[in-house]
């Protein structure tokens, strides 16, 4: 029996080098072993929970998918699909919720903090986000989501919610189990070393995107804040600028942060900014030719995602039906 493993993210915002550093690996090793089935989806239906311009958010969506499929989601080997176009998540998404007490979503540490956020937009799609959430992961019969710390408590009210079903009408759903992601090396903020490098920080020279061009790359690691010594080596709490310099160069290269401080012995800062810049470049660059070339092929991307779609209903709609039937919905 294989396992099936769901994941998601939201068309929003911009990909990081924080990101693919750590999707590259956990994706890739997903998608390796022949046991998994891999599904993974674009959560467009989430993404309207905050109010977006449509045209940037249309090119977002598109952006995204070839993002992931540059990135290293292969649709060959995975199903990768947008969520609005099974439309079973927004109907087992309004079943799930006559299941799903509105304390439960009041409780939700991720709503309180969107709704402090923007308060001008509380809307009923921000409280029911959960329940959309718990859908997309029960409708595929998944039995491990890898996801941050932050949506553990949402992977909690799946596993409560599908218990509930199975409680009152016996074997529906698969009850889930989340798994922490694997945390490979974290990547800082560029500009203030002890924060981690995130998509919505407001200063863009501290982040880099994975499309930004070389040139824009090369400056963002010459100005990154690093501290008044001069000497090159690995020390979090007293050089964090110039640990993570040592960190990212370190995953660019392959090499381990030792090896390198014997190779940065005796230069100057200037010397490791502009190698790890090089290096990020460099790693970077066979990705974004193929998100180039994706994105001059709508056509392949559009039926590709036409593809994913049809798949993910194959396995949705048993589900779906299934628990329609034991609810007592008269099936045509
Ligand atoms: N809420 C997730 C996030 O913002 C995205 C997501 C939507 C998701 N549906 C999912 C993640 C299902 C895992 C499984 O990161």
């Amino acid at each position: 029996m294989s396992k099936v493993i769901y994941s998601a993210i939201q068309p929003s915002g911009i990909m990081t080098l924080g990101n693919y550093i750590g999707a590259v690996d956990n994706w890739q090793q997903m998608q390796a072993n022949e046991d998994n089935k891999c599904i993974f989806a674009l959560a467009d239906l989430h993404t309207i929970t905050v109010r977006q311009d449509p045209k940037k958010f249309h090119e977002n969506a598109m952006s995204f998918y070839a993002l992931l499929m540059a990135m290293g989601l292969d649709p060959k080997k995975s199903i990768l699909y947008f969520q609005s176009h099974v439309q079973e998540h927004a109907y087992l998404s309004w079943l799930l919720n006559c299941y799903t007490y509105v304390g439960e979503m009041n409780r939700m540490t991720q709503f309180k903090d969107k709704s402090a956020k923007h308060s001008d937009n509380i809307n009923m799609g921000l409280m029911d986000y959960p329940v959309l959430m718990a859908a997309d992961i029960l409708l595929y019969r998944t039995d491990e989501v890898p996801v941050g710390i932050d949506q553990m408590q949402h992977i909690e009210i799946a596993r409560d919610i599908a218990e509930r079903v199975n409680g009152i009408y016996g074997d529906i759903f698969t009850v889930p189990k989340g798994v922490l992601k694997k945390v490979g090396a974290k990547i800082m903020s560029l500009q203030d070393p002890t924060q981690k490098m995130s998509k919505s920080d407001p200063n863009p020279k501290a982040v880099i995107s994975v499309l930004d061009d070389d040139s824009v790359i090369m400056k963002k690691f010459k100005s990154a804040v690093t501290d008044s010594e001069t000497i090159i080596k690995y020390d979090a709490e007293n050089k964090p600028g110039v640990s993570n310099l040592l960190t990212i160069l370190s995953v660019c290269e392959n090499k381990p942060i030792d090896v390198l401080e014997k190779e940065f012995e005796g230069l100057m800062y200037g010397h490791l900014k502009i190698r790890t810049g090089e290096a990020v470049c460099e790693m970077l660059r066979p990705m974004k030719e193929r998100y180039n070339q994706l994105m001059n092929d709508k056509g392949y991307l559009l039926q590709c995602a036409k593809e994913g779609a049809e798949k993910a209903r194959e396995i949705a709609r048993p589900v779906l039906d299934k628990f329609r039937q034991a609810i007592g919905y008269v099936l045509i």
